[in-house]
């Protein structure tokens, strides 16, 4: 396995490169809808788990949680994201984050637990640090049913896990968690067509960037 600090220097990488912002982008539609499934009042307290530049964190304050914090292994990451009122960040790995248990209500992760490297680990932190009761929304493109995005296991210069969407349910379960559904939630955003495709590192042909696309990405929707 990818040693934490590689993982760090990737995504500090990915941050100077520009790519937290791109993903505020391609990730925006699909967060929308599955934050959509969630209330937030001003008792909320919400929490943004490998939140990249904190727009996740962001997006909930703007849907009415009283307080958010962003946490993630990368320091570029977070020099991008904006602290205003009511959100706050901290540089520090899903495996020990630095809050007291029970501290969080809601909980959105877009795209981050499949590179925790100790999986159930990351998965009992996020236990400890949720009120009995707190909702958590997960969404995740890379997983076991989606064949179409399988080549980014390679593609990506660190470790991933790949898993079924059963076996994410049932990794939330083996933490602790009360409950986990999953669903699909396909993104709203015209398909590129085949004529305009162009072949990179995340789809080596239009087959695959297009099951993708129709598949979806995996919601899993869990109860603490
Ligand atoms: C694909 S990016 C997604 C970022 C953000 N959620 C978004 O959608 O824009 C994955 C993020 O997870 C973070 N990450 C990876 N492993 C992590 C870990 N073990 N603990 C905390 N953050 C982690 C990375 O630093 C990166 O910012």
């Amino acid at each position: 396995m990818t040693a934490p600090r590689v993982v760090a220097a990737e995504f500090d990488s990915w941050a100077e490169a520009g790519r937290g912002e791109s993903m505020a982008d391609g990730h925006g539609d699909m967060t929308a809808q599955a934050l959509d499934r969630v209330d937030f009042d001003s008792d909320d307290r919400a929490l943004d788990l490998g939140c990249g530049i904190g727009w996740g964190a962001r997006e909930m304050l703007a849907r009415g949680c009283g307080w958010a914090a962003g946490v993630d292994l990368s320091a570029a990451m977070l020099a991008r994201a904006p602290a205003g009122a009511g959100a706050g960040y901290a540089v520090s790995r899903a495996e020990a984050l630095p809050f007291v248990g029970g501290t969080f209500t809601r909980v959105l992760t877009v795209e981050a637990l499949y590179y925790c490297l100790d999986l159930p680990a990351a998965l009992r932190e996020l236990r400890r640090v949720c009120a009995d009761g707190a909702r958590v929304v997960c969404l995740l493109d890379l997983y076991a049913d989606n064949p179409g995005a399988h080549g980014w296991v390679d593609a990506l210069d660190v470790d991933v896990h790949l898993l079924s969407a059963a076996q994410w349910a049932e990794a939330f379960r083996n933490a602790g968690f009360a409950g986990a559904e999953t669903d699909a939630i396909v993104d709203r955003r015209p398909l590129t067509s085949a004529e305009e495709f162009e072949p990179s590192r995340w789809f080596a042909d239009y087959a695959s960037y297009r099951g993708y696309r129709e598949l979806g990405g995996l919601l899993i929707d869990a109860v603490a």
